[in-house]
């Protein structure tokens, strides 16, 4: 059984979110269960690799033009999992002006390939598995191909079955009716939807229909896409589809995330001696940042400072009535203007309470994980999260809100905080039990630290669930 993962980014290579790790570890995860499994994705200019060499050239027609796109072949850096790298100017960078076309162009030349140079590929596939709106074309591509071949009667027609894995729902790449002429596609296959910009396509919603198996990235996401308030107008179809969807939670490397031997950390600690290694990584994220060492509970949070997903307005309104007395509070991350005002008013009101960070920097979240005492993770809907599972790893308790891979990975009183109701009051609730539980019972506290680092969300677990996955549908 051959599998082609089918992705955007990849963290190492070129990463902008959570979608980046899964396409970087769940393949090697993968790999040591004995699935064949290789990668396709752009390779974009920014993209470093030392081993790179040319395998094939295919010509794809796009907006009425032949464009000639060179496919390079490596591996995901320490591994032995081969990567496929499609070079075109249209590709060059993530981001530009018209990227919903951009990822069109790139679903275009996966489905080019496989149908006609599927030996560039290493041979014939028999799963290829996509991720989010960026390559949720391809299941529709190989679809219309397949029913043209199953018109010439050939075996090969049906054989390739796909898989599309939706990582967050709320970006669907949407645009105008005009990309189908592009795509030279009729029309009546696609679902125009009435839109205030006029009327649009959605790719996200395009693969929803096609793909063979529709999977996201926890149990209970799975569940919530169903309904109108998760499913972000596109649940119609998932509702439809619901006997396709699964929820198979991510993991973490456990290799990349290790307090015992994170370079970022300036001490090291593990298990037996969580105290002190977090209290040594507490005081120098305190001085480094011009905190006073004080004894108070420290909080953080690392994200993207998103009020549409990632819950800061309530965050915001928590703090508002927290601040000074009860804690100190680190926030790292990026976000619009008006967040990035609020939250820099802070730290000009409580120095010596609150600090914000407006960047993304690696370093500073990994001593965030070990120096912080809370992670707190308000979102208002989560795929999965990543944050909370370092976090736990780290030592760090995390304060949660019921929803996604938040409610499948946080039990309440056990390893963390989980309140349900999508408040500034339910989350200042919440806050308020944990600060007191760090004032009141330190014993309890650092056994639920200990807890909380033996929780095992190692990707070989959610590797297993996939390889069953694919062999389900191979024998379908
Ligand atoms: C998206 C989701 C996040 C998930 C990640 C990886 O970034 O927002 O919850 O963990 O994808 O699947």
């Amino acid at each position: 059984m051959r599998v082609l993962f089918v992705t955007s980014e990849m963290a190492g290579l070129y990463k902008t979110g959570g979608l980046g790790d899964v396409s970087r570890s769940l393949p090697i995860a993968l790999r040591k269960l004995r699935v064949n499994v290789s990668v396709a994705m752009p390779y974009y200019k920014a993209i470093e690799l030392k081993t790179v060499h040319c395998v094939g050239q295919i010509a794809v027609t796009f907006d009425g033009k032949r464009e000639l796109v060179f496919v390079f072949e490596s591996t995901i850096p320490n591994s032995q999992v081969p990567l496929y790298l499609f070079r075109h100017p249209k590709l060059d960078d993530y981001h530009g002006d018209d990227i919903v076309s951009k990822f069109a162009f790139f679903s275009c030349c996966i489905a080019r390939l496989y149908e006609f140079s599927p030996q560039v590929l290493g041979g014939k596939l028999d799963i290829v598995h996509c991720h989010d709106w960026h390559t949720a074309l391809v299941p529709l591509l190989l679809g219309e191909s397949n029913k043209l071949r199953r018109e010439q009667e050939t075996l090969e027609s049906i054989r390739t079955k796909t898989i599309l894995t939706i990582h967050n729902l709320l970006y669907q790449g949407s645009a105008p009716v005009s990309l189908l002429k592009t795509l030279n596609l009729p029309k009546r296959i696609f679902h125009v939807l009435p839109t205030k910009k006029g009327p649009r396509i959605k790719l996200f919603r395009e693969g929803l229909e096609h793909a063979d198996v529709i999977s996201t990235v926890s149990p209970t996401y799975a569940k919530e896409i169903l309904t109108g308030d998760y499913g972000q107008h596109i649940n119609e179809v998932l509702h439809r589809r619901r006997g396709d969807v699964v929820g198979i939670l991510n993991g973490i490397d456990g290799t990349i995330w290790d307090p015992r031997d994170d370079k970022s950390l300036p001490v090291h600690y593990g298990k037996n001696d969580v105290l002190s290694g977090k209290q040594a990584n507490k005081e120098y994220l305190q001085r480094t940042l011009k905190l006073p060492i004080a004894k108070m509970p420290l909080i953080g949070f690392v994200g993207r400072l998103e009020v549409r997903q990632k819950g800061i307005n309530i965050l915001i309104a928590a703090l508002g009535h927290l601040l000074p007395d009860s804690a100190q509070v680190i926030i790292l991350g990026t976000g619009s203007k008006k967040i990035k005002q609020t939250l820099a008013a802070f730290a000009k009101k409580y120095p010596d309470h609150f600090v914000f960070v407006p960047t993304f920097d690696e370093r500073l979240a990994r001593r965030i994980y070990a120096g912080a005492d809370i992670l707190v993770v308000p979102s208002k809907f989560e795929p999965c999260g990543l944050t909370q599972m370092i976090a736990m790893r780290y030592g760090t308790i995390p304060i949660v809100r019921k929803t996604g891979g938040l409610a499948d990975t946080v039990v309440d009183g056990k390893t963390g905080f989980v309140f349900e109701q999508y408040s500034g009051t339910a989350l200042r609730k919440k806050l308020k039990e944990a600060i007191n539980l760090w004032n009141t019972n330190p014993n309890k506290w650092s056994r639920m630290a200990v807890t909380c680092m033996r929780q095992n969300f190692s990707w070989a677990v959610s590797a297993k669930k996939y390889k069953a996955l694919y062999a389900r549908l191979y024998k379908r």
